[in-house]
């Protein structure tokens, strides 16, 4: 999704403004472009390839200044082409950089062509540089603190002007954008990381923050030009770039992490407390009746998954909701509810719209389950509970959605305890179950070669089918997704149950059904699920629990999964689905780690 870098400074920030667009790459983007001020004039050059095609432009003609932006776009007005590419200039005088959507552009475009503006992009985004650049009056924080009081939607911008040499001046609302601090020089961005070398001391900015860079001072005021004060904090975790050391790629190392970035999400500690999930959660966990979880994508299957949880472990009612849809209909509020908020970046423009919503209606207790710490949602919610998944650089998210598991399960497991449902026994159990992933993950990912069979196969297919019940009905979802993703294959998935109910019209001898078979309690009613594709001609590629007495037959295809895992079974059958997506991928030749149209962090609506 689209990025933002700026500097002023008083060396060539060009390199600075290029290492930024690069360390934010792996978010997913379609066009890049970065503007200097040199000579009291601005200068640019823009992309519809990679940012290394950028860097040999702004090389080849010595693009060089002391103040900059750059900018990665994620075409959402206007397709990829070189005229829509960040910076937008206006009038050859401002240049701007914007992450986010713009929903009253058409209006504010009409009414800046009266005032004699032409536009030559299709983008929201010439809107507010017009729309800067009509207000200026010799004051640019002045004139850009006017103009998005007239925008309606999400921004993060950065602006240059001729005027104002060594100044770049910021404002957000709905996306996220952080000032670094240097030594004689400061440093802009929409997400931390890409600002890792310049600096570690960084400070976010609130919803209607709009700031000023110069070489020696950062200013920052609210919407009404009141100065503000925001906390500076050091951050050294962004520090150094990941590699991808001996894998093809991220999202096969990432798959590879799972049993370290388990082991370092589950607490060290010999029992779960409540303040595990911050001070103030014993006595929200006290007050509260049910849960409401929010989420987008795998997340929201992480979500779905913990439902059962909750519901068995601490017998709490939970209701979980597509984040996008929560936000828009009309939902009853309930106070004693806890709304938990699943997010891998924490930037998620629905999650926290979703979050925001549920705050204005009245919930006051909210928990984020997030895997950066000093992301919007983790500063937004009461409580939260960190995943270590690291930064994960594949778009498609794989070691964020087991560690998420882990948190959930210890909610539930703590929730259970609050609510008097778990015994200490119970606990030491869950505890035993948790520490024993590491290893058990270990023993599912030497599966890999059975799977890179089954991905030759699956490589030919046009469709397939995702079938699980109960506790892995949500992790049948999260493989369709995977491998719709990332090989561009369709894939639905179904509770195996529902079947019968429609979508068994669609088996015939080239529908491969991939079906997840741990040795539950609904192990006999799914067994009687692949007889009803068998007895159609359907192909099954089952996962099957070494218990489990399902074996290889004619179109019934079993890899064994080794053990059996009880309630913790979902976090080890994801795994041979990430890697039946990823290999599958690789053999269709798709770009794994960046799949078309799709960013790592949706940071738009
Ligand atoms: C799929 C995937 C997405 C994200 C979703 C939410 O592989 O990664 O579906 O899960 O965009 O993102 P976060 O978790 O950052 O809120």
């Amino acid at each position: 999704m689209c990025g933002i870098v700026g500097a002023v400074a008083q060396r060539n920030i060009v390199p600075v403004l290029i290492e930024g667009l690069r360390r934010l790459e792996y978010r997913g983007y379609d066009s890049c472009g970065v503007a200097v001020l040199a000579g009291g004039e601005l200068h640019r050059a823009r992309s519809v390839s990679r940012v290394a095609e950028l860097d040999a432009q702004v090389r080849e003609t010595h693009l060089e200044g002391v103040s900059g932006i750059s900018h990665t776009r994620w075409a959402t007005h206007g397709a990829p082409v070189t005229d829509n590419a960040h910076p937008i200039f206006s009038c050859n005088e401002l240049a701007l950089v914007h992450n986010g959507i713009i929903e009253n552009y058409e209006p504010l475009r009409e009414m800046l062509r009266g005032k004699g503006y032409e536009f030559v992009s299709q983008t929201d985004t010439e809107v507010i540089a017009h729309l800067i650049h009509s207000l200026y009056r010799g004051d640019l924080i002045t004139a850009v603190r006017n103009a998005v009081g007239e925008l309606h939607g999400a921004y993060a911008i950065a602006v240059l002007h001729t005027a104002h040499r060594n100044t770049v001046v910021g404002a957000r609302q709905g996306s996220p954008l952080v000032v670094g601090l240097g030594e004689h020089e400061n440093f802009l961005a929409s997400d931390a990381l890409a600002l890792a070398g310049s600096t570690e001391r960084l400070v976010f900015l609130e919803e209607g923050d709009v700031c000023e860079l110069t070489l020696a001072s950062v200013r920052i005021v609210d919407r009404h030009g009141a100065p503000i004060e925001r906390e500076t904090r050091e951050v050294a975790a962004y520090g150094g770039a990941v590699e991808l050391g001996p894998y093809r790629h991220f999202m096969q190392k990432e798959i590879f992490e799972q049993p370290r970035t388990i082991g370092d999400t589950i607490p060290a500690t010999d029992s779960f407390d409540a303040t595990l999930f911050g001070e103030a959660a014993p006595t929200a966990f006290s007050e509260i009746d049910s849960l409401l979880i929010v989420a987008c994508g795998t997340s929201y299957y992480s979500g779905l998954t913990a439902k059962y949880w909750l519901e068995s472990i601490a017998k709490i009612p939970t209701q979980v909701e597509i984040a996008s849809e929560y936000r828009y209909r009309d939902s009853v509020p309930n106070a004693n509810q806890l709304v938990v908020a699943i997010s891998q970046s924490g930037e998620t423009a629905d999650t926290l719209a979703a979050l925001k919503h549920a705050q204005a209606l009245g919930h006051k207790h909210t928990l984020s389950v997030c895997n950066v710490s000093t992301s919007a949602m983790v500063r937004l919610t009461v409580l939260s509970f960190l995943t270590h998944a690291g930064r994960e650089i594949g778009v498609a998210s794989t070691k964020a959605f087991t560690t998420q598991l882990v948190a959930l399960f210890v909610l539930a497991v703590t929730l259970g305890k609050v609510r008097g449902h778990v015994t200490a026994s119970q606990e030491a159990d869950y505890l035993r179950q948790l520490r024993h992933l590491p290893a058990a993950l270990n023993s599912v990912l030497a599966l890999e070669p059975q799977i890179i069979a089954w991905s030759e196969e699956f490589a030919r297919k046009d469709s397939a089918l995702f079938l699980g019940r109960g506790l892995h009905y949500p992790i049948a979802l999260e493989g369709a997704l995977k491998l719709k993703e990332i090989s561009y294959i369709h894939a639905e998935a179904y509770a195996a149950g529902e079947l019968k109910h429609g979508p068994l019209a669609l088996v015939t001898q080239t529908m491969a059904a991939v079906t997840i078979a741990p040795n539950d309690a609904l192990l006999e009613k799914l067994k009687s699920n692949i007889q009803e594709v068998r007895a159609r001609g359907g192909q099954l590629y089952v996962f099957a629990d070494a218990d489990t007495k399902i074996v290889n037959d004619e179109g019934l295809h079993v890899i064994r999964m080794p053990e059996h895992y009880g309630l913790l079974s979902p976090i080890l059958h994801v795994v041979p689905l990430q890697l039946l997506a990823y290999h599958t991928a690789c053999a269709r030749g798709t770009d794994v780690d960046k799949p078309r149209n799709l960013a790592k962090s949706v940071t738009v609506e």
